[in-house]
């Protein structure tokens, strides 16, 4: 996969899980790189494990914050003057059942992961343009396809992203810049571990997917960088379920 070579990436969210994978193998790819999160302290506890040397770039930027992101865009632009991709990946997740979810919890869900996707995508836009157009991946969720009782509000702002991916995939197309989604199902990060602390329910969950196991972040890694090449270059406004058979397939046994 040279696919990346000299090729400029923004991964929000990079710090760990899906966004962390991403960036490894993004950087063994030939790209440069650069990840947000919101604490210095993890950012650099990525870039030591990520390696990346001057292909690496680190950037504290809360995704819920606009100045932040204008901060940040405006630091890619010193740096690289153009983006040929954008992994919308940052997400906070708050489990509860509807009748349990407070106000402070939905204004916080909100603003990370919908209004913090869009305007991550809409700050990029001119550093895409500047290259000539390009690819984003919006991280949505499984929980868009099939209810669950706790994660009403949480799932809301995926079905809302995933529907940018549409929109904004059709609203984009003729600058040439590809959007689409990407639908994971459990995956084993730092988000699944805090929401699902007990490996007895672990088991519970792995016997409801077809493929027998719960998924790796690597595993959307390989999909997000096909999203993110030239590769894809006929797929837009989509969305990627990748969930062992989670959302639609009962398992054998
Ligand atoms: N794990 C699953 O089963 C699953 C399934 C479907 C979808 N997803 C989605 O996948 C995405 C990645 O989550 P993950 O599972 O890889 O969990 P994770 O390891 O907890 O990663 C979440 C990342 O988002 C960053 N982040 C959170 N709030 C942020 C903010 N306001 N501004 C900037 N960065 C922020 C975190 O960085 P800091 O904490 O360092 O700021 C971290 O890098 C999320 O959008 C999540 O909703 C997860």
């Amino acid at each position: 996969m040279t696919d990346f070579d000299g090729r400029v990436v923004l991964i929000t969210g990079g710090t760990s899980g899906m966004g962390l994978a991403t960036a490894r193998l993004l950087l063994e790819n030939g790209a440069h790189v650069v990840i947000t999160g919101r604490s210095e302290e993890r950012l650099a506890r990525a870039a030591e494990e990520l390696d990346g040397g001057a292909r690496l770039l680190t950037v504290r930027a809360d995704s819920a914050s606009l100045a932040d992101l204008d901060r940040l865009v405006a630091l890619i632009r010193d740096h690289h003057g153009r983006l040929d991709g954008v992994f919308a990946n940052a997400g906070v997740g708050v489990f509860q059942r509807g009748s349990e979810a407070t106000e402070q919890d939905f204004d916080h869900l909100v603003d990370v992961n919908f209004k913090g996707v869009f305007f991550t995508i809409q700050k990029a836009l001119p550093l895409l343009e500047a290259a000539g157009g390009g690819s984003v991946v919006i991280n949505a969720s499984w929980t868009l396809h099939r209810g669950m009782a706790v994660a009403p509000v949480y799932a809301a702002t995926k079905a809302a992203v995933h529907n940018l991916a549409r929109t904004l995939g059709s609203d984009f197309a003729e600058r040439g810049i590809r959007v689409n989604s990407i639908s994971p199902g459990y995956i084993v990060t730092e988000m699944f571990e805090a929401a699902v602390p007990d490996p007895a329910s672990h088991e519970a969950i792995r016997s409801q997917v077809p493929l027998k196991r719960l998924g790796r972040a690597e595993d959307i890694a390989e999909t997000v960088a096909f999203l993110l090449s030239r590769r894809s270059s006929y797929i837009t406004a989509q969305d990627i379920v990748v969930d062992g058979g989670l959302v639609t397939a009962i398992p054998a046994s």
